[in-house]
C-alpha cells in the first residue's frame, strides 16, 4: 500500500522549476543591488535572496557557495567597504540566514514524511486484516481528494482529506475479522458491532495532534453520519457534520456499492450514482454529492478498481 499513497507535502524542493527559479535569483539581487537598493543592499537585497536560498536549497555546500558569491558581489558593488573583517562577518551573516531556515525547513519536511509513514503503518494493518478495506480505503481517499480539488479546497486539505481517506475505517482494526468478512447478511448484534468501528478509530488515534487539528479525527469519527441526522454514532444532521466527513460520506458509499464484497455483488456504477441523486438531502449533503455527480459525469475521476484489481492512476 505504502506505494500508492500520494501527498504532496514539500516536493518544491525537487521541482526544477523551484530550482531554476532559485539560479536566477543572483542576477536578480544583482541588479536591483545595483540599481535601485544601492544604499540599503543588505536588508532589501541580499537578505531576502539568502531566505530564498535556505528555503529552496537542501543541501549546506549550495548554501556556502550562495553566501559566498553575495558577499563578493556585496565586495564589488561597494569596493571601497572591503575589509577581510567585514567580508567575513557578511559571509557569515548570509551563511546563517540561509542556513537556519534550511534547517526549519528540514525539520517540517521531516515532521510531515514522519506522519506519512504513520499513515502507511496503520494503513497496512487494516490491509492485512482485510483485503476488500485496503481498495476501499485508498479508492475513497482518491475520490474525497478529487471532490475537494473540485470544490477549490486547498493542496494541503486535500492532503489531509487523502489521509482521512486511508484511514477512514482504520477502527474496523477492533472488529472481529469473523463479522468483517461474514459471507452472509449481519445480525443486528453483529452490526452494531461493526458500528462501534468510528468511535474505535478515534480512540485509536486521538493522541496524534495532526490528526486532531487537521479533520483526521473527524472523518473518522463522523464518516457515517447522515445528512438528515438518521447515521452513527451521534446522528448529527447538515452542517453539524464536519465538511471533511460529509465529503467521504459521498465517496465511502459509492465505492461500497461499486465494490464487490464477501456477501454480495457489486452494483453497476449506474445505479451506484442513481442512489447518490436519490440520496441528496437525505444521505448525503446535496452540494458535495452534486459535485461527484459531475465529476463522473465529465469523466474527471476514473471510478476506481474492485477488490481484485489495482487502482487506477492518479492524476
Ligand atoms: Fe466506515
Amino acid at each position: 500500500m505504502n506505494k500508492n499513497i500520494n501527498v504532496s507535502f514539500f516536493n518544491t524542493r525537487k521541482n526544477p522549476l523551484v530550482i531554476s527559479l532559485s539560479l536566477i535569483l543572483i542576477p536578480i539581487g544583482v541588479l536591483l543591488d545595483f540599481y535601485i537598493f544601492r544604499d540599503r543592499t543588505l536588508i532589501l537585497t541580499y537578505i531576502p535572496m539568502m531566505i530564498a536560498v535556505g528555503l529552496f536549497f537542501q543541501s549546506t555546500l549550495s548554501i556556502i557557495l550562495f553566501s559566498f558569491v553575495s558577499t563578493i558581489l556585496l565586495f564589488i558593488n561597494s569596493p571601497e567597504e572591503w575589509t577581510i573583517e567585514v567580508s567575513l562577518a557578511r559571509w557569515l551573516f548570509y551563511f546563517l540566514i540561509a542556513f537556519v531556515i534550511k534547517i526549519l525547513i528540514d525539520n517540517l519536511r521531516k515532521e510531515k514524511e514522519t506522519l506519512i509513514n504513520l499513515t502507511s503503518t496503520l494503513a497496512v494493518s487494516l490491509d492485512a486484516r482485510d483485503q476488500y478495506t485496503a481498495f476501499h480505503s485508498r479508492n475513497v481517499a482518491y475520490y474525497s481528494r478529487e471532490i475537494a480539488r473540485a470544490m477549490n479546497k486547498t493542496t494541503k486539505i486535500c492532503d489531509d482529506i487523502y489521509i482521512g481517506g486511508l484511514l477512514h475505517d482504520i477502527g474496523k482494526i477492533g472488529v472481529p475479522e469473523s463479522i468483517l468478512n461474514k459471507p452472509s447478511r449481519l445480525t443486528e448484534r453483529e452490526f452494531n458491532q461493526i458500528k462501534q468501528h468510528p468511535q474505535i478509530g478515534y480512540d485509536i488515534l486521538q493522541y496524534i495532534s495532526y490528526f486532531k487539528k487537521n479533520g483526521i479525527l473527524d472523518i473518522v469519527l463522523y464518516h457515517h453520519e447522515k445528512y438528515d441526522g438518521t447515521g452513527y454514532p451521534y446522528g448529527l444532521k447538515g452542517e453539524n457534520i464536519p465538511l471533511v466527513a460529509r465529503i467521504i460520506s459521498v465517496s465511502d458509499a459509492f465505492d461500497a456499492m461499486t465494490s464487490q464484497r464477501t456477501y454480495r455483488e457489486r452494483n453497476t456504477i449506474e445505479h451506484a450514482l442513481q442512489e447518490i441523486r436519490n440520496g441528496r438531502g437525505k444521505q448525503f449533503d446535496p452540494y458535495i454529492a452534486n459535485v461527484f455527480l459531475n465529476l463522473i459525469e465529465r469523466g474527471q475521476i476514473d471510478v476506481c478498481a474492485t477488490n481484485n484489481e489495482p487502482m487506477k492512476q492518479e492524476s
